[in-house]
């Protein structure tokens, strides 16, 4: 079942947090504790950090889980919104990191427009063709 998006309204910014891809590498954890928290009820306390600090730790985000907006802006600044060359890195024993701009069409038609992704390469995500942190549950060995 696919859970909600999740929407945290901070002075200036928007963090957004999409469950279903996240592949729980617990980089925002690492990379920003005073924002991102799952110790606290509101796992993401937007007031934890200037909005240039959060920006740049969501960016550290290896499965596009994590979004910001900035308020009033419509578009991310361009030192903001990744460039090409698209790079695809994996991740050992887990899915294809890929960082764009990226269009995935998913198999019912439906397009994706990202700045980063995950893809699943252990066949057992429900949330296909994006890793939704399955290969942990079922062990998935990548091939040295
Ligand atoms: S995938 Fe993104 S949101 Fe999920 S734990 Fe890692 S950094 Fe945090
Ligand atoms: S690689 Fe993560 S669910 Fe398949």
């Amino acid at each position: 079942m696919t859970k909600r998006l999740q929407v945290y309204e901070g002075d200036g910014i928007v963090v957004t947090f999409d469950p279903n891809v996240c592949i729980h590498s617990a980089v925002c954890l690492r990379t920003l504790p005073t924002v991102f928290d799952v110790a606290k009820q509101r796992w993401i306390q937007v007031e934890g950090a200037e909005p240039d600090a959060i920006v740049a730790a969501v960016a550290q985000c290896p499965s596009g889980a994590l979004q910001t907006v900035r308020l009033g802006q419509a578009k991310p600044r361009a030192a903001e919104a990744p460039t090409g060359p698209v790079e695809v890195t994996p991740r050992p024993n887990g899915p294809l990191l890929v960082r764009g701009p990226i269009r995935v069409t998913k198999e019912n038609g439906d397009v994706v427009e990202k700045a980063s992704c995950s893809l699943c390469r252990c066949g057992a995500t429900g949330n296909a063709p994006f890793c939704d942190g399955s290969h942990n549950r079922i062990g998935f060995k990548s091939p040295s």
